[in-house]
């Protein structure tokens, strides 16, 4: 039985919200066999052959509905005609739940009968919202990372949503460039095993489950590599850097089984990511064996045009089709030029079937086809839950001199200065377009935790923008009635994401005046930033006795700041990205080559004159309140096999006073190689939780081919010596030496 032929053609009664006893009866009935169907169906052999009898009886135009994307904004009578002629195969962004299921029953009656797919940006939570991703990458939690897509893809799926554009995990070494915010950082390891973890949380066990989502690996590819850090600039990737960092979360998204693609706004070395036939064709399709289908980002097609790459939009949509860019988000060119194509030769149809195929195959594999349940939302208290512990591990204790934190109840009275200190809105950061109210600011949860009459609050400026000096001196009187000052700065959410890119990485508007003012009150000072990307504020931690850095934490991110201010959880965060001291020194990134003449005493090497070479501080970085020291490296053998594999182990000691968690990092260095290696590479990493006085072995067992890199296109795994550490970060731990033998 095929269930999507046959849905397809009676998708009126399948859909019917307002239907009658006998017809639940019958859609009771057909769901059943839906689902035995499903099951049996299911087989890639079935599909195949499903969508066979699809595309047999699809005409061209049709086709090229499939292959359109429209945004939506309500339910228009236009839009319903269209809807029913199947001129779309997606529709995102927009529209109620019951507007979506009533388009769906329209497409599913219509002509050819075919669902669409609803897509939304659920990036980072949904309606309860987490993290923004760089925040969640310093958790270095995947098991956390996937409940909290698993949430959002809940949240989303009560809301009749079956794919998000996330996760994204484009490579960024460039704080300018504001989608730094929405990424998992600078490391390919790091970025890859936390896409793959949002992508299991998002598809779940299985696509076809009503409250699972398709993930989208996006941008494809080399989009974090903006020139200058300006979002959407070209970029220029040599194949040994683009295999080796920038599409290596790529491939592993593809291994964990991601549903879609995007491709990116970028060019990438002269050639537009969305008309790449190397990257697209070549190696996502023919090396990595990728069958789901490709989106393009929004307007990408024409875009080709500016570009230079393309002559007009039916050139634009000749290369976006014969790269392999299935899907076109927004723009028209394929719906409009597909057939004019076709008939002048110019496109092979047989393209044009091969996008549908990709298209429709992800369609059934989502149960699209059958009825599809809306599943109910997961309760508010759940999410909040996940959401509160993700921004929890999420923060990084970037200084803590002389233990002023945490606060204890003799910290006495508190001033809490700042505009980022009750700012529900720029809490959340970017994307966070379904957000549900009641996020909890810091502020509120100091109050609640710390009685109201405690704490006095000033913000200083109204936003992180402002300039005004106005509230400077109120600023400081609640300064100098207070015990301690906790100053709230930062970025609001719209100074990161897309295009959102800054040319000057210090903290906006007038706050480092306000850091100077307030600290006139001689009261200590402690410095908690929200922002979406890496700042530059050495002024500000040199007056400060503590910084935490919080991201945009998401809704329940005042909570877990307050949490980790007082006390009842240490910060455990680690950061995912290189902290530079000063733009000059951008792009800085811990997996760098070696120089010929690494810097050092003498004149003639690679520094710069007037600010040292490392950055502010380092990739892998983040304090506790307790304290971990490494020690007792131990190999398995000093020499392996190639093919075999090692065990490397460490003893964490907790030597401070209280449980905390840390996170054990293992590095890599490939001393000597037929292409120079990075000075140090994550090549593993775990969370552990120690007692205060608890010492625990942490042990990594690694592939010898886990070491492999990309020559151009060959994966290479080559003999000689490495050397490996395991540590706090990716400057210290303790180290071994081996080697790897033929
Ligand atoms: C962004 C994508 C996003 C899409 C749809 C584009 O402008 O680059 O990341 O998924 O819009 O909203």
């Amino acid at each position: 039985m095929e269930c999507a032929t046959f849905a397809g053609k009676n998708g009126g009664q399948f859909g019917n919200l307002h239907a009658k006893p006998t017809a639940i009866m019958f859609r009771i009935i057909c769901l059943w066999l839906c689902a035995i169907s499903a099951i049996w169906a299911a087989t890639p052999a079935e599909i195949e052959k499903t969508i066979d009898g699809l595309l047999a009886r699809m005409t061209l135009q049709e086709k090229l509905g499939q292959m359109s994307q429209n945004a939506m904004t309500g339910l228009s009578s236009e839009l319903k005609e269209e809807i029913r002629r199947g001129r779309w195969g997606s529709l995102f962004n927009g529209g109620t739940l019951a507007e979506k299921a009533e388009a769906q029953q329209l497409a599913r009656s219509g002509k050819p009968g075919i669902p669409l797919i609803f897509g939304q940006d659920v990036i980072h939570g949904y309606k309860i919202i987490v993290p923004i991703p760089l925040g969640q990458a310093a958790s270095w939690n995947p098991e956390l990372i996937r409940q909290a897509a698993r949430m959002a893809a809940r949240e989303a799926a009560a809301d009749g949503i079956h794919w998000t554009f996330a996760p994204m995990m484009d490579i960024a070494r460039d704080p300018r460039w504001g989608r730094i915010a929405e990424s998992l950082g600078e490391d390919p390891y790091l970025a890859g095993e936390l896409a793959m973890a949002m992508v299991r949380g998002f598809q779940g066990e299985s696509l076809s489950a009503p409250d699972s989502i398709a993930a989208c690996a996006k941008h494809y590819v080399g989009y974090g590599a903006a020139e200058a850090g300006r979002d959407y600039n070209s970029t220029w990737i040599p194949e040994t850097v683009l295999r080796n960092i920038y599409l290596e979360p790529f491939r592993m998204a593809r291994e964990s089984g991601v549903a879609t693609f995007m491709s990116a706004f970028n060019s990438l070395n002269g050639i537009p990511a969305s008309g790449n036939e190397f990257t697209l064709r070549e190696v996502l399709r023919r090396e990595w064996g990728f069958d789901g289908f490709v989106v393009s980002d929004y307007t990408s097609i024409p875009e080709m045009i500016q570009h230079g790459f393309a002559a007009n939009p039916k050139d634009a949509a000749r290369k976006g089709i014969e790269s392999g860019v299935d899907m076109e988000m927004v723009s028209t060119s394929y719906y409009d030029s597909g057939p004019a194509l076709v008939a002048s030769k110019q496109l092979d149809p047989k393209l044009i079937d091969q996008s549908v195929r990709n298209i429709l195959r992800v369609k059934l594999r989502l149960g699209l086809f059958e009825d599809r349940p809306v599943p109910p939302p997961p309760p508010d208290a759940e999410a909040r839950s996940v959401a509160q512990r993700l921004a929890a591990e999420s923060l990084v204790l970037l200084k803590n001199e002389g233990n002023i934190l945490p606060l204890t109840a003799k910290s006495g009275r508190v001033a809490v200065i700042g505009p980022m200190a009750d700012s529900p809105d720029n809490q959340v950061g970017t994307w966070a377009m379904n957000a549900a109210g009641n996020v909890v600011t810091p502020l509120a949860a100091l109050r609640e935790r710390l009685g109201a009459d405690r704490v006095v609050w000033i913000p200083g400026l109204r936003d992180t923008r402002d300039r005004t000096r106005s509230g400077f001196e109120t600023a400081l009187q609640a300064a100098r009635s207070a015990d301690v000052s906790l100053l709230f700065l930062g970025e609001d959410a719209s100074l990161s994401g897309e295009a959102a890119s800054r040319a000057y990485l210090d903290l906006p508007g007038a706050q480092e005046d306000l850091v100077d003012e307030v600290a006139k009150a001689g009261t200590p000072m402690v410095v908690v930033f929200l922002a979406g990307r890496p700042l530059t504020f050495h002024s500000v931690s040199e007056k400060a006795r503590a910084v935490l850095w919080a991201w945009h934490p998401g809704t329940m991110g005042g909570a877990a700041i307050a949490d980790a201010l007082l006390g009842t959880i240490s910060p455990s965060g680690k950061l995912p990205v290189s902290f530079p001291r000063t733009l000059g020194q951008v792009p800085i990134y811990y997996n760098h080559l070696n120089t010929g003449r690494p810097p050092g005493d003498d004149k003639y090497t690679s520094k710069y004159l007037d600010v040292p070479v490392t950055p502010e501080y380092p990739f892998g970085y983040g304090l506790s309140y307790t304290k971990f020291t490494y020690a007792n490296p131990k190999l398995s053998a000093a020499q392996v096999k190639l093919g075999g594999s090692f065990t490397f182990s460490a003893e964490v000691s907790n030597t401070g006073g209280r449980d905390a968690d840390e996170i054990a990092q293992l590095y890599v260095r490939d001393l000597v190689a037929s292409e120079a290696r990075p000075v140090r590479e994550l090549k593993g990493f775990r969370r552990l939780h120690l007692k205060a006085g608890e010492t625990q072995t942490v042990e990594f067992t690694v592939k010898t081919g886990e070491l492999a890199f990309y020559k151009g296109a060959r994966r290479v795994t080559e003999p000689g010596t490495f050397q490996a550490w395991i540590g706090p970060d990716s400057t210290a731990g303790v180290q071994v030496q081996f080697e790897i033998v033929p």
